[in-house]
């Protein structure tokens, strides 16, 4: 019990031992003996772009920086401001960080190259031996509607000897080092999963500027009633997709009730729910979207790990393992299944 002062007001209850992303990611580095450091700074300026980028977010009417830019991204999608700013900063960022050797943005046609023999200026960074993919702003077309959005990012290492070229990212999802994203919701919510952990939720704490572990080792219940997806493209999906999801709607065995819809429309925040209560999100390849709406490299395959480290599964339409798709161009797309593992495993006993 707390103690009142004369007023009878209870003072808040001081936590003395909080663990912030800073110092989760120093104990992680103590675990490896072979540890350079350099993955911890690079996380460290992620982390630093989340916070600008969450910043600008809850600015966005105050400041004029609601709206379109005028301009469309490589995948033909109009760019909001938002896109833009975020976009550029996080490249600044990367940059600036010296441990990204290249970088993949959604906004961005090409791979930036920040060092070895295809960067702008030549040089050759000896710390610079990660390759990023990011999805700046995910959901931006919520922005304005002050719906959740997010930003997705994946960590892939330099092959051997390498000084970074496409093939460092060109790679399945099984090879990332870690991979996560920040929702800018209520609060800001980063989730970060490394090669063979588990997942952390962190929550921004504005008043600290700090990110706190708030939801250690997350687990994706085993199933759930609740399915995500944009049923607006039903006219379109094959008979197995339709099939399936017609039959979350009819009376289930065990309860006789059928599954909730929730449909957010941003990935992040679609996932971060499914992540929490269980369920399924899906955006599924279609006669519209023959290759999927998603992209692999910075929405797909780091939703994948997430899931996947978190004890769901994740798969594409020809139901594959989705963290096995290997891309062949860095904007490549998917179709996708992702959730609790038992909801998965009903996906692909209608596509058997
Ligand atoms: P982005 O804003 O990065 O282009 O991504 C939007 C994506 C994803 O967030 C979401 O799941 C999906 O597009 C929504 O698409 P629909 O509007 O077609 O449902
Ligand atoms: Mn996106
Ligand atoms: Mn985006």
């Amino acid at each position: 019990m707390g103690v009142t002062d004369d007023s009878g007001v209870m003072p808040e209850q001081i936590n003395y031992n909080i663990v912030t992303l800073t110092r989760f990611l120093t104990e992680e580095q103590n675990k490896h003996s072979e540890a350079t450091g350099d993955f911890t700074l690079l996380c460290h300026a992620l982390q630093f772009s989340f916070k600008s980028i969450a910043y600008y977010i809850r600015r966005a009417t105050l400041i004029n920086l609601t709206g379109l830019a005028g301009s469309s991204n490589t995948t033909g999608d109009d760019q909001k401001k938002l896109d833009v700013i975020s976009n550029d900063l996080f490249i600044e960022v990367m940059r600036s960080s010296g441990r990204c050797s290249l970088l993949v943005s959604e906004e961005e046609e090409n791979i930036i190259f920040f060092s070895g023999a295809n960067s702008a200026d030549g040089k050759s960074s000896e710390h610079a031996r990660y390759a990023v993919a990011c999805d700046p702003i995910d959901g931006s077309s919520n922005l304005d509607a002050g719906v959740s959005v997010g930003t997705i990012f994946a960590i892939h290492k330099l092959a051997e000897g390498s000084t970074g070229e496409a093939a460092d990212i060109l790679k399945p999802g099984t090879e990332l080092v870690a991979a996560g994203f920040t929702m800018y919701g209520a609060s800001a919510q980063l989730v970060i999963t490394m090669k063979g952990g588990s997942v952390n939720g962190f929550t921004l704490d504005n008043g600290l500027g700090e990110f706190i572990l708030t939801h250690p080792d997350m687990r994706l219940p085993k199933k759930r009633a609740i399915y995500s997806v944009n049923e607006g493209n039903s006219l379109y999906w094959d008979d197995r997709v339709k099939s399936y999801f017609n039959s979350l709607k009819e009376a289930q065995p065990d309860n006789g009730k059928p599954y909730s819809s929730r449909y957010i429309g941003s990935m992040v925040a679609d996932a971060y729910r499914t992540l929490l209560y269980g369920g399924i999100f899906a955006y599924p390849a279609d006669s519209k979207s023959p290759k999927g709406k998603l992209r692999i490299l910075y929405e797909c395959a780091p939703m994948a790990m997430v899931f996947e480290n978190a004890g769901g599964q994740a798969v594409n339409s020809k139901m594959e393992r989705m963290l096995e798709v290997v891309p062949e161009h860095i904007h490549d797309k998917s179709g996708i299944f992702m959730g609790s593992y038992d909801e998965v495993e009903k996906v692909k006993s209608f596509h058997k």
